[in-house]
């Protein structure tokens, strides 16, 4: 069970290193939400950084202490946020995808990242730190990241970002019991049944080297199994392989 805490926050460098500063203080409580209306250095994936007009995104980190969650199994916390933010946006738009490993797509366009930091002691979590930037009423991106798109470009509406939080966390919840309740099934069948181009063929990128294939899977640990016209099947981490869209 997760009971949410809002801190709010005008400007601050990045939630998830504000909420990093709380785990490390010990003053987090399980469920704290940090919400920003600004980032000065808002951080992405692979040490990008992420992109988001003052006051016109949701810039979330949500704090969890998952003991229960074997470290094994870190991805199903990636694949209920994702879920959380999908039967949002589903209520919006249609053509709303988990693209893998932790982007949320709308057709082709990229609408939200999500950063999770995870910290493991022995053989399960001991803190979470679950960081969503979705892109809401931002018009224009400036930065060089591919395809970005915000969901007023799409529906021409404005967006209250605290009630999208709002959604999204009573999403969340709902999902976080799926987890505490060991529903493993429950929760692949919904991440399988939203994710970007499973089954289709595309061409993914590695070491340089364009190749075809299909997603045919995603691993116990969240590999992305992929499976080749000469059906030959490989196994993918994280930043190993890259879609070419
Ligand atoms: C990505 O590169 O796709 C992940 C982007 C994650 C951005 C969010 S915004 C709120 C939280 N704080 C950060 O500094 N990053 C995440």
């Amino acid at each position: 069970m997760v009971t949410k805490k809002l801190i709010f926050l005008k400007e601050t460098e990045s939630t998830n290193n504000y909420a990093n500063q709380l785990v490390l203080s010990k003053a987090a409580e399980h469920g704290t939400v940090v919400l920003a209306q600004h980032q000065i250095k808002g951080r992405g994936q692979q040490g990008n950084t992420w992109e988001s007009e003052a006051g016109k995104n949701l810039l979330a980190s949500i704090i969890l202490f998952p003991y229960f969650l074997s470290a094994s199994k870190q991805f199903y916390l990636s694949k209920i946020i994702s879920l959380a933010i999908v039967d949002f946006l589903k209520t919006e738009v249609n053509n709303v995808f988990i693209k893998w490993p932790n982007d949320i797509y709308i057709q082709n366009k990229k609408v939200a990242g999500i950063l999770i930091e995870n910290a493991v002691t022995g053989a399960t979590l001991s803190s979470s730190i679950v960081g969503i930037g979705l892109n809401l009423n931002q018009e224009i991106f400036i930065s060089d990241a591919p395809n970005p798109v915000s969901l007023k470009n799409l529906t021409g509406r404005d967006y209250q970002i605290e009630d999208v939080a709002d959604e999204i966390w009573e999403n969340f919840e709902k999902w976080y019991r799926k987890l505490e309740s060991g529903d493993f099934t429950g929760i692949d069948k919904a991440y399988y049944e939203n994710l970007f181009r499973i089954n289709e063929w595309n061409i993914f990128l590695k070491d340089g080297v364009e190749f075809e294939a299909r997603i045919t899977g995603i691993g116990e640990f969240g590999q992305l199994i992929l499976t080749e016209r000469n059906g030959k099947k490989s196994e993918y981490m994280f930043r190993e392989v890259e879609f070419v869209i």
